[in-house]
């Protein structure tokens, strides 16, 4: 064996014991090479028009800020400023386009919902994970409780605190939280991810919502895990700081299959990235999930740290942050910007250059909105 492969077989060992439980089942998994399909989307080839309208949009976007109000049942979460907005956006192909306050470190809360559901389906197997929670829209607040208080009744989804909370039963016997941590710094490719300690603090002292919904799912033996273990480990993965850039790197990858584009390294199955990409669609905005689909049209899923996750699916990762929130708990800056730039750069899933020739700039949208129907 020459020098260099025993360098980088050590250094697979590595990697492999830092990442523990995760690293074993995804090493099995083969480095893949994905070529791109954007090259239709002319916008995203042209990096100075791109940025200029997405400069548009968040001028747009902050408008909207006035309309929201930081969270505040989490009290750390209150103290943060409101007017900040960010955008990374990461085509597949060609140059990240990054505006505003896309560096600003931001907790991940419930964005952190699409890396658990990732490493469960990868670790627990799909048929643990959907034994325990559903995959229905829930139609109720972000941590709403009243499916639990129905008999034989599960989650709705995992995206919702509930959900979340039951796939962090299964995954607690699994991983330990700083597997967790390594997996969120590999995947969003930002080594700087920490625990924000003082969001954790804050929230371990406000949570009994949380407490209650694990309690209730402890009732059901929905889980077996120590409840107060489990908790700590669900607020402890919503606590992680990232950036808008960080989570367009986490949305490249699922963009791209759950492949990285620059070193074909594999993060998650084929199955996987389509599971969590369509539960981002149906169920990733909560109770705005439907209407959000029809106005954007590109899989998101929010935390109320202001973060916003948006897969837009073989073309790019998008990573916002604004922390004024709207009635769901979602960003009200950073929708209409994602809303903006879907329209203007043409990223809504079921467009399509051919089909939608004589759609000049969403008439449908429009239209709806004159009639105030949206
Ligand atoms: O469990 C909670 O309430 C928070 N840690 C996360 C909620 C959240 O982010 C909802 N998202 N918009």
């Amino acid at each position: 064996m020459t020098d260099s492969m025993n360098n980088e077989n050590k250094e697979i060992d590595q990697q492999q014991e830092a990442n523990g439980a995760i690293h074993k089942k995804l090493a099995e998994r083969k480095t893949v090479h994905i070529e791109p399909v954007i090259d239709r989307h002319y916008q995203l080839r042209e990096t100075s028009k791109a940025k200029e309208i997405i400069q548009k949009a968040m001028d747009l976007a902050r408008e909207e800020i006035p309309k929201g109000a930081v969270a505040t049942y989490i009290p750390e979460l209150g103290k943060m400023d409101p007017h900040q907005l960010g955008i990374c956006l990461y085509p597949l192909k060609g140059d990240k386009i990054c505006l505003g306050d896309y560096e600003t470190r931001f907790t991940m809360q419930s964005v952190s919902k699409v890396i658990m559901l990732i490493v469960a389906l990868e670790v627990c197997g799909l048929k643990s994970v959907f034994r325990k929670v559903g995959m229905e829209p829930s139609g109720e607040a972000f941590d709403s409780l009243v499916e639990l208080d129905v008999n034989d009744s599960k989650p709705y989804n995992p995206l919702i605190n509930s959900g979340a909370l039951a796939v962090c039963g299964l995954l607690l016997p699994e991983v330990s939280f700083q597997d967790m941590l390594r997996y969120t710094r590999n995947v969003c490719s930002d080594q700087g991810i920490e625990l924000n300690e003082a969001v954790f603090d804050s929230e371990m002292k406000t949570c009994s919502r949380n407490r209650s919904i694990a309690y209730l799912l402890q009732s059901k033996g929905i889980i077996t895990t120590d409840v107060e273990d489990t908790l700590r480990f669900y607020t402890k993965m919503c606590s992680m700081d990232v950036t808008a850039e960080s989570l367009a790197n986490l949305g490249k990858k699922l963009a791209n299959d759950g492949v990285c584009v620059e070193d074909g390294k594999r993060y998650m199955s084929s199955r996987t990235a389509r599971i969590v990409k369509t539960l981002m669609l149906t169920c990733g905005m909560y109770d705005g999930s439907g209407s959000f689909a029809i106005k954007v049209g590109i899989p998101t899923k929010s935390g109320v740290g202001g973060g916003l996750l948006s897969v837009s699916d073989k073309r790019a990762g998008i990573g916002v942050f604004g922390p004024a929130l709207d009635a769901q708990g979602n960003s009200i800056a950073g929708c209409k910007l994602l809303r903006e730039i879907s329209n203007e750069l043409r990223l809504n899933l079921f467009y399509d250059p051919e089909w939608n020739k004589e759609d000049a700039g969403d008439t449908v949208l429009r239209e709806m909105q004159a009639n105030s129907v949206l």
